[in-house]
């Protein structure tokens, strides 16, 4: 049996190659592995022994014209895009833009938050998700039999029978950052703690199992409820960029006294205005400085906690707190 190769000459002396694709087409159809000349060699083997070496020959200048026709082409290619500009180039086009990715809502906000502390000359300490009682619960001044701790609220990953000291759960609150500062630090403290908290809540528009605190911790000599009203004022006007009506509400924390949280006013378009609460703060209590070594009668100072979801909801408008966490483009992409 003979191997025609002439059409096959003939296909790569015509195929027409004049762009970038053509030629890599040009590759696939005749050179590639699995190209004509391969399938053609691959016919050797049907070849009378006597005729072999007059086909190889053949085939194998079919090859070289391939390649030859390829590397010309590709060449004659690539001279024509470096060469100079053609008339019809416009110059003062803009580059074209590539689509950047944008941030979160939460850390816009979040971000927001820390601008108004570093102004006041906070820092950033962090602590561990999971946390043990004493510093998320006992050193806090929450009683033992504080509802706090029931399982319906707190995720706990150790529960011991016989002692709550050996419980390990999730941080249901940033505020044990406060007492691994104060132990870590001797006053003057000016710290914010941002991070990620817990609560064995059911997932609906308002709430979920995990959400984010920054808490606010100063203590020094003389701090005075005073300062700690001022920067709530501060940092409400500046989160919400404009003057805000507020009122500060007395409240109850185990860690504070006194203690309060503070409303804004809120009004929108079409809507009645109302009071919203947007954090928690107050006065460390003694028995906190105490739990740390940090004599009360010598040291004061005034705590906050606020939740980064309220804020940004506020902020963006948002009325369902799950659609921070479903990463959906369309969402996200709202924040360019
Ligand atoms: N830890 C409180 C909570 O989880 C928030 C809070 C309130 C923090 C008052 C504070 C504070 O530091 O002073 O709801």
């Amino acid at each position: 049996m003979k191997i025609d190769t002439e059409s096959t000459r003939k296909a790569i002396r015509d195929f027409e190659i004049n762009s970038a694709e053509s030629l890599e087409q040009f590759r696939l159809t005749f050179i590639s592995r699995k190209g004509k000349v391969a399938e053609l060699f691959s016919k050797m083997g049907t070849i009378a022994a006597d005729e072999r070496a007059e086909a190889g020959k053949v085939l194998n200048e079919l090859k070289n014209e391939a390649q030859a026709r390829f590397d010309e082409a590709k060449q004659k290619l690539e001279a024509s895009v470096t060469s100079v500009r053609t008339a019809t180039d416009d110059i003062t086009l803009q580059p074209p833009v590539r689509p950047v990715g944008s941030f979160h809502p939460l850390t816009l906000t979040l971000e927001e938050i820390k601008k108004v502390f570093f102004r006041l000359g906070f820092s950033i300490a962090e602590g561990p998700e999971i946390e043990d009682d004493f510093h998320n619960f006992t050193s806090l001044n929450f009683p033992p039999e504080h509802p706090a701790r029931d399982m319906q609220d707190t995720f706990y990953i150790h529960k011991d029978e016989n002692s709550i000291d050996n419980d390990l759960l999730l941080r249901t609150h940033t505020s044990p950052v406060q007492i691994r500062k104060m132990l870590e630090q001797r006053p003057p403290i000016r710290s914010i703690m941002p991070g990620r908290v817990y609560r064995n809540e059911s997932v609906t528009y308002k709430s979920y199992f995990l959400f984010h605190q920054v808490e606010a911790l100063y203590v020094d000599k003389n701090v005075n409820f005073a300062e700690l009203k001022e920067t709530l004022v501060m940092l409400a006007e500046m989160v919400f960029n404009r003057k805000v009506k507020y009122r500060l509400r007395p409240s109850f924390f185990p860690f504070t006294e006194p203690s309060l949280e503070m409303d804004i006013w809120w009004e929108q378009p079409g809507k009645e205005g109302r009071w919203l609460e947007i954090l928690g703060a107050g006065m460390v209590h003694p028995n906190v400085l105490r739990s740390v070594d940090i004599d009360p009668e010598v040291y004061s100072g005034f705590a906050l906690g606020m939740g980064v979801e309220r804020m940004a909801s506020l902020r963006y408008g948002i009325e369902d707190i799950r659609i921070f966490y479903d990463n959906d483009i369309r969402f996200l992409e709202q924040f360019q």
